[in-house]
């Protein structure tokens, strides 16, 4: 969806001051580009919203993870939230503090344990009775007192989402049931090595609503009200982003103010992916071949696939796709046609979505794939032998822009293999 970053002018789509043609003439197509401005500014919002609370944001890097925008958010004063050593690795050399890094996930291995606890990092969400063991004797061999541990609750609240990206009820592989969450906290002192001071409830992506998040973190403060050590709630990720106009969603304020009354008294952690970078970031393509199939259907076929954007073959996920450059005056437009936009990838779901699209487009033509700035480019994979595409980004002033991934090529296809 347009904002005030990506938007048209003089007919042509924008990134800030910048016209896509400009950047897509150098670089090419299939192409991720984003708005590190629109980025701040979301960054921002979220901050503000939460701003009556004692509250630190840390950014999700599994969101996008690229060096120039975690460094862009890590510069104006968000934390990392990382899932792997990888991402810790990355968060560090973006400029991440280790101490202002949480490090969550279902399956941390014992060699990133060490790493994280070697590096010094602020937060481990734990999610296992023997990740607390492990953890435990990784900073014990070494004599040093880990960071502060947080407990992720698993609360048995089915989030309204798609089903792949609910995290929170009973039957998911996440968190510790609160049974167990009790009988750690009544055993601190088997741990000498973990500070415990959090607890964490993230029920899901694309929350669709604040009610059932509501019911989770009051299972979560209930918890932990006998214990004055955890003083920390960390709120997890989740706020949601609109991919097309009849999205209806509750928005970050709306999340805040139903939010703040119950967690007045704690430090809050956030870990926001999606509402920082999505609607920051667009996939740019250009159109190969246009087709009339048998049941009546136009297809336009893209270099773009579902290699460089999985969202919508894996989740159903709608994202609204228009034209680079809009032709006519907004009286004697061409006529819009439903068309199904498809990738080159030999699979029937290799479909970006359905548009309606002028009927004149002709192959060479370029569309944007909207609001493809989280989960876009960090789930790209080389199916088919497809280098995965460049990503560009508009900088901070708005108006330069510069390369921040270069496009693979088949020679990097080829790294590793004999
Ligand atoms: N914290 C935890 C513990 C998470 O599991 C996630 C996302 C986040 C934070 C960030 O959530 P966000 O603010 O972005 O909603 N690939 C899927 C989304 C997977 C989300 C996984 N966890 C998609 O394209 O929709």
């Amino acid at each position: 969806m347009l904002n005030d970053s990506i938007r048209y002018h003089n007919d042509t789509l924008h990134i800030d001051a910048v016209p896509v043609t400009d950047i897509i003439q150098q670089i090419g197509t299939p192409v991720y580009l984003y708005s590190l401005p629109r980025a701040l500014h979301n960054l921002q919002r979220i901050r503000d919203a939460f701003g009556h609370l004692d509250a630190h944001i840390h950014y999700s890097a599994k969101a996008n993870a690229n060096l120039a925008i975690l460094r862009t958010l890590i510069e104006a004063g968000a934390g990392i939230d990382a899932v792997s050593g990888g991402e810790i690795y990355r968060a560090l050399k973006a400029g991440a503090r280790a101490d202002d890094i949480v490090f969550a996930g279902v399956g941390k291995s014992p060699d990133e344990l060490r790493y994280a606890v070697e590096q010094g990092v602020g937060w481990f969400n734990i999610e296992n009775v023997a990740e607390c063991d492990m953890l435990n004797q990784i900073a014990a061999e070494r004599n040093i007192s880990p960071a502060r541990v947080a407990l992720r609750l698993n609360p048995k609240v089915a989030a309204n989402t798609h089903p792949y990206i609910a995290t929170g009820h009973g039957g998911a592989k996440f968190g510790l049931t609160a049974a167990i969450i009790s009988e750690i906290l009544s055993q601190q002192e088997q741990y000498p090595y973990l500070r415990f001071e959090g607890i964490h409830v993230h029920i899901g992506s694309q929350l669709h609503d604040t009610e059932a998040t509501t019911r989770a973190l009051k299972i979560a403060l209930d918890l932990i009200a006998p214990y004055p050590n955890m003083r920390t709630v960390n709120i997890g990720g989740g706020l949601p982003v609109a991919y097309t106009e009849d999205d209806p969603l509750p928005n970050v304020a709306a999340f805040a103010e139903t939010l703040t009354p119950l967690l007045k008294d704690y430090t809050v952690l956030l870990e926001p992916g999606r509402s920082v970078i999505a609607d920051a970031g667009i996939l740019v393509t250009t159109i190969l071949y246009v087709k009339q199939q048998q049941a009546g259907q136009t297809f336009y076929i893209t270099d773009a696939s579902m290699t460089e954007l999985i969202r919508p073959a894996l989740y159903q996920a709608k994202h609204t796709i228009i034209p680079i450059i809009r032709r006519g005056d907004s009286a004697s437009r061409p006529t819009s046609v439903p068309a199904t936009i498809a990738g080159p990838v030999c699979e029937t779901a290799d479909v970006l979505g359905q548009a309606r699209l002028p009927n004149t487009l002709q192959p060479g033509d370029h569309l944007a794939i909207l609001t493809t700035g989280a989960y876009g480019a960090v789930m790209a994979s080389n199916y088919n032998a497809r280098p995965r595409p460049a990503e560009a980004a508009v900088n901070p002033d708005g108006e330069s822009w510069q390369i921040i991934r270069q496009r693979e090529t088949w020679d990097d296809l080829l790294r590793g293999e004999r």
